[in-house]
Parts: C-alpha cells; structure tokens; sequence
C-alpha cells in the first residue's frame, strides 16, 4: 500500500539522531572494583566512564556524598600495554598519522610515555623532565589560540597549567600545522601514553589525576582508578580488592517526537478508524526490528495542521 511506504521514508530522516549524554548513578555500598563492575552492568550499563571535564562534573554532582569511589578505569600495567592518547579529549589517535624522529619512540630513558617536540618531530620523552610547552585556548582571544609558555614544567604539569589557564596543550596535526606552533623547539605537546582502560572498552584519553604519577602507570598494586569527591572529584588509584562505594552510568533512553501527517492514496482507507492506525505502528515497529533498532511506538494526537501535502516534523530529546 502506497501510504505505509511513505511514512517509512519519513521516519528514516529521524534514525540516526543519538544521546550522548551519560547518567550516572552513585551506590553507597561498599564493593571492590571487579563487584562493583558486576553490579553495574546488571543494574546498569557499566562501572562510570568519563570523557571531559563536562561529564566529571555532572558525575560530581549526581551525589552530596564527600567519599572516594570506584569508576570504571582500570590499569594492566606492561610496556606492551600501553597506546598513545592526544590530550585534548574527544581527538582520536590515529597510529598511521605520526610525526616521529627516526627511530623514535624508543624508551630510551626507561619509560618514556610524554612526547617532546623539536622542529615539528616527535620524541617519546620521560614525563618527569622539566620543558617548556605549547597551550591551545579555544576561545581565541585576540585571534591568538597558541600560547609558548617561556618556562619548563613537568610534562603532567604542562597539562594541568594548560587546563586551568587555557584549555589544553596543543593537541592534534590540524593544531601543529598552525604556523604560530611550529617555531617551538623542544617543547611538551598534548601526546601522552598509559595503561589505563575504560571498564566499557572506550578510548577515551580524558584523565583526572591529582598526583602526577598516576598519569603515566597505575602503581604495581593499585590498578583500579577512584575519584576523590571530597577533593573537587580529582582521581587516585587504589588496590581494585579493597571496597569502596561507586558510580555506575547507563544511557537515557531516546525518545522521538515525529509529526505525520497522514494521506492516504486509496480513499478506501479510512486513516481515523484506530484498527488502520494500529496497523501501521506494527508495520512501523516491524521496519525497525528489520533494521536492527529496537523501538517502541505509540500515537500521539497533535492538534492538526491544514496542509494538503505531505509533511514530517521531528523533535527529539533525551528522556530525562
Ligand atoms: C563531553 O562529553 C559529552 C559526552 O561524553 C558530550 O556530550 C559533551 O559535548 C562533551 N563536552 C565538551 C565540552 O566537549
Ligand atoms: C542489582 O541490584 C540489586 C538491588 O538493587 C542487587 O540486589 C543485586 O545484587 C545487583 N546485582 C549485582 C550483580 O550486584
Ligand atoms: C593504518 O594503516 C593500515 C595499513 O596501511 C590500515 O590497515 C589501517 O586501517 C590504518 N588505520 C587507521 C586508523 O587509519
Ligand atoms: C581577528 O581576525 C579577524 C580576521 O581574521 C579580524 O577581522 C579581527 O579584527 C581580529 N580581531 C582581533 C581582536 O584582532
Ligand atoms: C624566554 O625567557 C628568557 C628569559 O628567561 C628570555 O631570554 C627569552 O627571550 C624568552 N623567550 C621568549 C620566546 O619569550
Ligand atoms: C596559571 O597561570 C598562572 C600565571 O602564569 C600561574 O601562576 C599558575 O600556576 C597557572 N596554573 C597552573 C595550574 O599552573
Ligand atoms: C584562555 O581561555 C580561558 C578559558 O579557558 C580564558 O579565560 C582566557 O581568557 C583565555 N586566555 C587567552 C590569553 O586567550
Ligand atoms: C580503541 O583503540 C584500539 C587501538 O587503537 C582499537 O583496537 C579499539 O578498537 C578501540 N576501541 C574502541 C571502542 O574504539
Ligand atoms: C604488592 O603486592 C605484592 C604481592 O601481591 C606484595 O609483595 C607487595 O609488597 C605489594 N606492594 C605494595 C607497594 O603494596
Ligand atoms: C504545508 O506544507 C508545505 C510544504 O511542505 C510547507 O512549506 C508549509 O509550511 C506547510 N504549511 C503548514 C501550515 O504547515
């Protein structure tokens, strides 16, 4: 039937619209990291994932507790385990687009898990050396995004100062091909390498430390990652068996509010009899499952709009 295929069409235009906003949830019991990994993905979707500065607070103020918490970051200390990250979160590391000095990275000082620049060419460099370094601010004031700061920090030192006073280090080639950038001369960027894994599998590089070892390896026995609501939410590692309280997340459910209106090209078909229009919703839901997205529909009756032609208005919102 002509009207069916129509909507179809309709509601393509509304399938790939997603909520990225993650709810966290606080569990006042005690628990260690591998049960309370458990009980969240039972209850929920999984132990907390965070990936800017945006998320932690939310996190923070999803519960007045002042206690130290699981989240779902966990440490597999190991050379071989270790994968680069930009700092600025959300850019993705692309293995294949990297700028390194021959024969770099080499971990010649032992562990070298921060990246030195000098003349555009890339060092693995040991993070606790003392450089100066590039900061990107977003907000381009007076047209300028790049700042050189004219003395040295710590690699770790670098990001926080970058953080607070700009927004981060220099991060990404789009970045290191500004030409304000490319005068530095041996100066930390925005690359850095941990052991650190997301309980979900994500790759998110947004890390929260308050100490500056945590940054680069989790402390042989302490693999497990915590926040510290009693210090501004700032993360330490712990011992994954003791127990501690937790966050879990889980994602809103996506909810869509599409307007049809309804024409139909055989006039037999009479669209006010609900048996018509209940036929349609599981045609609907069948071309969904059809599609591999799980959907639940129902009919609302919005006030009409005179139109004789055929029209479609979407507006979409993440439940609460
Ligand atoms: C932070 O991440 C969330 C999703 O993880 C995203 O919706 C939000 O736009 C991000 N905020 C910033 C400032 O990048
Ligand atoms: C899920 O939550 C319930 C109570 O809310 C709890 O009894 C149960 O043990 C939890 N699941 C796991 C695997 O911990
Ligand atoms: C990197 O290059 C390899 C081989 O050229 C390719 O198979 C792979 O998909 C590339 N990875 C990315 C992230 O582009
Ligand atoms: C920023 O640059 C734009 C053009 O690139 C210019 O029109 C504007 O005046 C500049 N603003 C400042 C504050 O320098
Ligand atoms: C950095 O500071 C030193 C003195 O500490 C000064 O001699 C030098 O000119 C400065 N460089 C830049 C690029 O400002
Ligand atoms: C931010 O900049 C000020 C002034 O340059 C500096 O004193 C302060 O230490 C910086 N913040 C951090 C976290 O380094
Ligand atoms: C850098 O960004 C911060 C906000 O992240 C802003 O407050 C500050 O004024 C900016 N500074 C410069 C020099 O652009
Ligand atoms: C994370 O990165 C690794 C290596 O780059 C890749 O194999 C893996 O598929 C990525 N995981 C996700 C969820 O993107
Ligand atoms: C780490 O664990 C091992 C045995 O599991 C123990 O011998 C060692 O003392 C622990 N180290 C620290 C720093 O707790
Ligand atoms: C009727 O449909 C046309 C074409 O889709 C559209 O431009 C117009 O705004 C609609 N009128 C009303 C009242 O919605």
């Amino acid at each position: 039937m002509q009207w069916s295929l129509f909507l179809f069409i309709l509601m393509g235009q509304s399938f790939f619209f997603t909520c990225h906003l993650y709810v966290y949830h606080f569990i006042g019991e005690n628990k260690t990291w591998d049960e309370a990994q458990k009980y969240c993905r039972e209850n929920y979707t999984d132990l907390a994932i965070v990936s800017n500065m945006t998320d932690m607070e939310r996190l923070r103020k999803s519960t007045e507790t002042l206690t130290e918490a699981w989240i779902g970051l966990h440490s597999y200390p190991g050379k071989d385990n270790r994968r680069w990250y930009w700092s600025l979160p959300g850019l993705k590391f692309n293995e294949n687009q990297t700028r390194w000095e021959s024969g770099e990275p080499n971990d010649n000082g032992g562990q070298e898990n921060c990246l030195l620049m000098n003349n555009q060419k890339w060092s693995d460099y040991p993070c606790g050396y003392k450089f100066r370094f590039i900061c990107y601010n977003e907000t381009k004031q007076f047209n300028k995004s790049f700042h050189l700061i004219n003395y040295t920090l710590t690699w770790p030192q670098a990001q926080r100062y970058c953080r607070e006073n700009h927004t981060d280090l220099v991060s990404g080639l789009d970045q290191l091909d500004d030409n304000s950038v490319k005068s530095g001369s041996y100066v930390w960027i925005g690359v850095f390498r941990d052991t650190w894994r997301w309980s979900d599998g994500r790759n998110f590089s947004f890390r929260n430390w308050e100490y500056v070892e945590d940054l680069v390896d989790g402390q042989s026995n302490k693999t497990c990652a915590t926040t510290m609501l009693n210090r501004a939410g700032k993360w330490s590692s712990a011992d994954c068996n003791e127990e501690k309280p937790f966050f879990c997340y889980d994602v809103p459910l996506r909810k869509h509010l599409v307007r049809l209106t309804l024409s139909a090209e055989n006039p037999s078909v009479n669209l006010k009899d609900p048996a018509v229009i209940n036929i349609m919703l599981k045609q609907l839901e069948k071309k969904f499952r059809d599609e591999g997205v799980s959907v639940k529909l129902s009919w609302r009756k919005l006030p009409e709009i005179q139109n004789n032609t055929k029209e479609a208005q979407r507006e979409e919102q993440c439940a609460p």
